[in-house]
């Protein structure tokens, strides 16, 4: 399924490294900043040779003002960055690949992934009480009854397109109802969090400025619901429950408007975005590997373990990036100099032969002799682990749950259609056919 190294060769353009890198570049032809590079997935083959031969490598980026970045693939190296953010900043030029215009830099800075310490430390005490395993856990009833409805509608056509069909309702749905938006407003995220993750794809963004519109209509839904709130208008029965913890206060602690407003915008994004891509990776990793489906199915205590493979072995975020503050070296011996971009390379991670067995194969019983939980990458780790890993594994064991009994005999009904992005490891369309019930 994935191009062969030589087919990507065709696409990508040759590395000019600055001089002082020029000894250390022994794989001209990987370009892993293409978005062209993951049109047909993630380019595995690339980050592994990496690993083994460059494991810090110098990736042109002819966008960044300092004509590129490290690309770091090792997991230790990715441990090491991620928990040293004094030195490795998520402000400085904030951990998206792009650079900003100073006002956008500006307004990006106000997001908590966005944050080094100590403000980041104080946003994060106030949101972290929302997000703990046992407020999560509280919705768990919810999340059933959301997904039997979403399975109820398409199962007994034989037929679907799994992601906006499926994969995408969940998420969407449940963080629309703690976050108190209308649920017929919901096609709205949709669309905008589509324009802000799919900027390289022409079939969802026409144009940068898109973007930053999309950006916009959220944060002002934002500022509105919290307005709303505020002022004491009613919210629908049983919703906004997170709304409500963010704006009242958990113990003592809580968020004005404007930081309710950029917060909502990073919760609509990354919880929406990112759990809809692991669901449709997920589904596409069992309909290839039909023995694991049928363990699963024989035995749906697994599930649990099978998602945790799922984030291990497709995870949704491709790389986020930091720059360097002061000289640093990494474990793997490589130095990094300051005013220097590194981007943490999440799949190649959780993929390293020296942290996993035989990491390239799928093994949903793989939990039974690895801590795979606490090893992959999926989540980050560090400073900015994700604050939404909870409620990201609780709503793919609901989703999962309903699937896999229900959905029998599931295959594509075509090909898959990957999303061009360097960002997110996404499935824009994944039509497939089941035994109907
Ligand atoms: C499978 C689904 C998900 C994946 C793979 C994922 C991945 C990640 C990763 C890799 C980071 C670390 C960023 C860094 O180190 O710079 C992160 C941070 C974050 N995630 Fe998630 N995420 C998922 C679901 C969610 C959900 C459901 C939410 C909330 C609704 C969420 C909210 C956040 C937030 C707020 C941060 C920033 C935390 C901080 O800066 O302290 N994520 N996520």
């Amino acid at each position: 399924m994935f191009q062969a190294a030589e087919e990507r060769c065709a696409i990508v353009a040759l590395n000019s490294k600055p001089e002082e890198f020029s000894a250390m570049s022994q794989c001209p032809h990987i370009n892993l900043a293409d978005p062209d590079s993951y049109i047909g997935g993630v380019p595995f083959e690339w980050l592994r040779e990496l690993r083994e031969k460059e494991p810090v490598f110098w990736q042109v980026e002819p966008q960044f003002a300092e004509g590129g970045y490290w690309a770091i693939t090792k997991h230790k190296d990715l441990d090491y960055v991620s928990k040293n953010p004094a030195i490795f900043s998520s402000a400085e030029r904030t951990c998206l690949m792009k650079d900003m215009a100073p006002e956008q830099l500006e307004l990006n800075r106000m997001i908590l992934i966005n944050m080094d310490p100590p403000d980041h430390i104080k946003h994060r005490r106030i949101v972290r009480n929302a997000f703990t395993p046992k407020v999560v856990d509280s919705y768990h009833e919810r999340f059933k009854v959301i997904a039997k409805h979403i399975i109820d509608q398409i199962a007994d056509q034989g037929r679907c397109e799994f992601v906006q069909d499926v994969a995408a309702e969940l998420p969407l749905i449940a963080i629309c109802e703690l976050m108190a938006v209308p649920l017929d407003r919901r096609k709205d995220v949709f669309e905008w969090t589509n324009i802000m993750i799919g900027s390289e794809d022409p079939d969802l963004s026409t144009s940068e400025e898109d973007g930053q519109m999309a950006m916009a209509e959220l944060f002002a839904l934002g500022h509105q619901l919290a307005t709303d709130y505020l002022e004491g208008k009613a919210v629908a029965e049983n919703t906004g429950y997170l709304m409500s913890a963010l704006l009242d206060g958990i113990e003592g602690e809580k968020l004005n408007e404007v930081e309710f407003s950029t917060f909502f915008l990073i919760l609509l994004v990354a919880g929406n975005e990112t759990t809809r891509t692991v669901t449709a990776q997920g589904m596409r990793l069992l309909m290839e590997h039909p023995d694991a489906l049928q363990q699963l199915i024989d035995k749906p205590d697994l599930i649990p373990d099978a998602i945790e493979e799922m984030l291990r072995y497709h995870t949704a975020v491709v790389s986020f990036r930091r720059t360097v503050m002061e000289d640093a070296q990494l474990p793997s011996g490589h130095t990094v100099k300051k005013g220097d971009n590194v981007v943490l390379f999440y799949h190649s991670a959780s993929r390293d032969e020296e942290v996993f067995d035989d990491p390239d194969t799928f093994d949903i019983t793989r939990a039974q002799r690895e801590d795979v939980r606490n090893k992959h990458r999926a989540f980050g780790i560090g400073e900015h682990f994700c604050l939404g890993s909870h409620l990201a594994r609780l709503e793919l064991q609901v989703i999962f749950e309903e699937i896999i009994p229900r959905l029998r005999n599931p295959r594509l009904a075509q090909p898959v259609s990957w999303l061009r992005s360097n960002f997110i490891n996404g499935i824009k369309e994944m039509h497939i056919e089941f035994d109907a019930n």
